[in-house]
């Protein structure tokens, strides 16, 4: 790459424009190299008097700049590399606040991380109003805290509260939102943007007017009071409380970041303000949390020029697809596929389930409207992208259907080969079952080749995962179609081979089966929930996950497993009485916990336990036996799917996998990455503990019994 075309001046008159292309990469991005490159460029623009004004601008589709190079970040180990970079950006972005003339961001497309903390070193910024603009400072979902003057400079822009807002949670804002909290000047049409900045350049240079630096002014009384000395120890206390219940103490980076800012809002000194600011960024970076948050950005980065076969096979062209069945999960298919610019053509048998389909989407692009994240021309395009009906019409145009009617082998074999009948030859036909055997399914199709699993996870439209299921007769082609387009829909595709639960489920029914023998030896549904979402890092526990699945799901699920995994995987004796009780989960507002008649949870339904034979819990059993009988359970499980069956290829697609279809927390790295912090030999030694004390189910697998003789890694 050279660096002196990536970046240059073209200048425009008095007015410097610095253009931002990085050759040969697709985002403009901060590696040492760029930033002394713009270094030498503010060093000329200084010595040179025919300037009056500068604009940086990107000459990249959708992109200002994407932030620091990640690549650079995760190549450093110790907190002397990252001193080292943040210095160095430090005084960069100084040089920029300090050049004697204005410095304009003329901001198109991601602005974010670094990119943002260089407009924050600006003068001035302006905005175009398009979706593509996106304004902030994600690096705590890294792990890190802003490290080029962000946590300094952000707050003084937009106040105190909208800064801790954004950094905080990791946040980007759109364009008319930046305007709102004064992160940007000014907002215009992206294709005035590069005349309305060099405009703003001239009537400066014209006005005689130079530097400004933006400092916020609390405009009504609530904001001064939040501004004031009384009132922003009340605004850290309270964000301090916000980011404890999101984070339970796992994620170190929120809570530095809150203390870098509480210790410089609003000091003078700049150079001791940014001196903070790195302590605080290298006590966070050289974080485990960080290092494994940073591997999944790179794991699900990878996915991304992955093609789910072997070099050299092309998946088939997608323009429209058919869904079949349109309730929960085929309404959700149908909204992330036309949502992403993929015609939808729906199917159903009743006409009540169609409407909802439609519902379920249009109601999404509503919220989408309402937040001003969509316009209401783009909402009515996508809309239209949907059509449905009763029967198979317009299905000999599509590239793709995706099954996703009742969980019923038959009926389902069935309508595969009466679908086929009606598509072209070389559509691919997907199975959207989470429990039923691909290949078996396969056989309904006059083709099978052309026939392959699609597994999407619930809610559709906010769950990344899909895995791809390889049937014993599934194409090459059928599979890599099938990938590129879950990645055209958005989501992360991981391929798996057929068998019972593919991969995530695989991991997680023995785990929630765990979590009802817990409840069987005692332990409270309260305390076992807590134990997983506080301690693990859980998004939720067990029960409550039972309960959004559904019971009657569950326990048809688990019996399935236990025919064809064995002793393994070991049937709960509540389990048969939950049926009985009617005890559905909260789709009928009765499971583990109790629902009102909008679905909120209304707290634990103490009845269960009566109901279920067990008497009062007495939660005898330490939290460290809580979670290691679930967590454990999966890792041994999965030890079998990985080393002996080769369900997936690698330890990194089973993390993937586990983050991206059941939240398992990303700051541990996933489920094998934890694994190898905990070690093989502590793992399998305290399993063969419970099989003696609870039964063969925790037996150790014959692949972890032989990783533990030598304590061996996944990874
Ligand atoms: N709900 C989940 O959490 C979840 C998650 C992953 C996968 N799945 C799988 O997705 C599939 C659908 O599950 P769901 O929860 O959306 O079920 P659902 O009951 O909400 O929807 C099924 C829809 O299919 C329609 N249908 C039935 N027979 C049909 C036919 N012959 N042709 C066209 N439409 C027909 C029904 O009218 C209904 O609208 C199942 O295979 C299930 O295992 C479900």
């Amino acid at each position: 790459m050279s660096v002196q075309e990536s970046l240059k001046i073209v200048p425009q008159g008095n007015v410097a424009v610095i253009e931002w292309d990085l050759v040969g990469e697709k985002v403009n991005k901060m590696s040492s190299p760029i930033m002394a490159r713009f270094k030498e460029l503010l060093q000329e623009i200084q010595g040179d008097s025919r300037y009056g004004a500068v604009v940086l601008i990107s000459r990249k589709a959708n992109i200002f700049i994407a932030g620091a190079d990640i690549d650079e970040i995760k190549s450093m180990k110790k907190a002397d590399d990252f001193r080292k970079a943040v210095q160095a950006g430090h005084e960069i972005f100084n040089l920029v606040e300090d050049l004697k003339i204005p410095v304009i961001a003329a901001i198109h497309g991601a602005c974010l991380g670094g990119g943002c903390e260089l407009a924050l070193a600006c003068d001035y910024r302006v905005a175009s109003e398009d979706p593509a603009t996106k304004i902030g400072l994600p690096e705590v979902k890294l792990g890190i805290i802003p490290g080029f003057g962000g946590c300094v400079r952000l707050p003084r822009v937009v106040g105190l509260e909208a800064a801790l807002d954004i950094i905080l949670a990791g946040k980007a804002v759109a364009a008319r939102k930046a305007a709102k909290i004064g992160l940007v000047d000014k907002v215009v049409h992206p294709s005035i943007l590069e005349e309305q900045a060099l405009e703003l350049a001239r009537s400066l240079i014209a006005e005689g007017k130079g530097k400004r630096r933006k400092s916020y002014k609390p405009a009504s009384p609530v904001d001064k009071f939040k501004d004031s000395f009384i009132g922003r120890p009340i605004v850290f206390k309270m964000a301090g409380a916000a980011v404890f219940k999101q984070t339970h103490g796992h994620y170190p980076a929120p809570p530095k970041a809150l203390e870098v800012i509480r210790r410089t809002y609003g000091m003078g000194d700049r150079a001791a303000a940014l001196a903070i600011e790195a302590d605080g960024f290298c006590e966070v970076a050289v974080t485990d949390v960080s290092r494994h948050l940073i591997n999944v950005f790179f794991m699900t980065e990878a996915v991304k020029k992955k093609t789910g076969v072997a070099s050299g096979v092309k998946p088939l062209p997608i323009r429209a697809i058919g869904v079949l069945g349109a309730g929960t999960m085929g309404g959700g298919i149908a909204y992330v596929a036309a949502d992403k610019g993929v015609e939808v053509r729906m199917k159903d048998i009743s006409n009540d389930a169609l409407a909802k389909g439609f519902e379920h989407a249009r109601s999404i692009w509503d919220k989408l409207l309402k937040k001003r994240r969509i316009s209401q021309h783009e909402l009515t395009q996508r809309m239209n992208r949907v059509t449905g009906g009763l029967d198979y019409a317009g299905f000999g145009q599509l590239d793709v259907v995706i099954e996703a009617i009742v969980e019923d082998m038959k009926i389902k074999q069935r309508v595969i080969g009466e679908t086929a009948s009606k598509c072209k030859p070389d559509c691919i036909i997907a199975t959207n079952t989470s429990s039923l055997s691909v290949s078996e399914m396969g056989k309904g199709h006059p083709n099978p080749e052309n026939f392959v699993g699609m597994h999407f996870f619930n809610p559709v439209d906010k769950m990344p995962l899909v895995e791809v299921i390889r049937g014993a007769r599934t194409s090459d082609v059928a599979v890599a179609t099938i990938f590129e387009l879950s990645k055209k829909m958005g989501k992360v595709p991981v391929v798996v081979k057929d068998g019972p639960g593919f991969i995530v489920n695989r991991l997680l029914v023995p785990y929630l089966l765990e979590a009802m023998f817990l409840l069987e030896d005692g332990m409270s549904i309260e305390t076992v929930d807590k134990a997983y979402v506080e301690g693990v890092g859980m998004p939720m526990g067990p029960f409550r996950l039972i309960d959004e699945v559904g019971l009657d799901v569950c326990v048809k699920v688990a019996k399935i497993f236990h025919e064809s995994l064995g002793a393994r995987i070991e049937l709960p004796p509540a389990l048969d009485k939950f049926g009985a009780a009617g005890r559905l989960g909260k789709k009928n507002g009765k499971g583990f916990y109790k629902y009102d008649e909008r679905g909120k949870s209304q707290g634990v339904d103490e009845s269960i336990y009566g109901e279920l034979g067990l008497g009062s819990p007495t939660d005898k059993l330490k939290t460290s036996e809580v979670v290691e009988r679930g967590i454990f359970t999966m890792i041994n499980e999965a030890s079998l799917a990985l080393i002996e069956e080769r369900v997936v290829e690698t330890p990194e697609e089973v993390d993937l996998a586990m983050i991206m279809g059941t939240g398992f927390p990303p700051f541990r790295g996933g489920l094998l990455r934890y694994a190898d912090s905990v070690g093989t030999k502590n793992i399998a030694d305290t399993l063969e503990r419970y099989a003696i004390q609870y039964g063969v189910r925790f037996k150790p697998s014959k692949p972890l019994a032989n990783m533990a003789k030598t304590d061996r890694k996944f990874y």
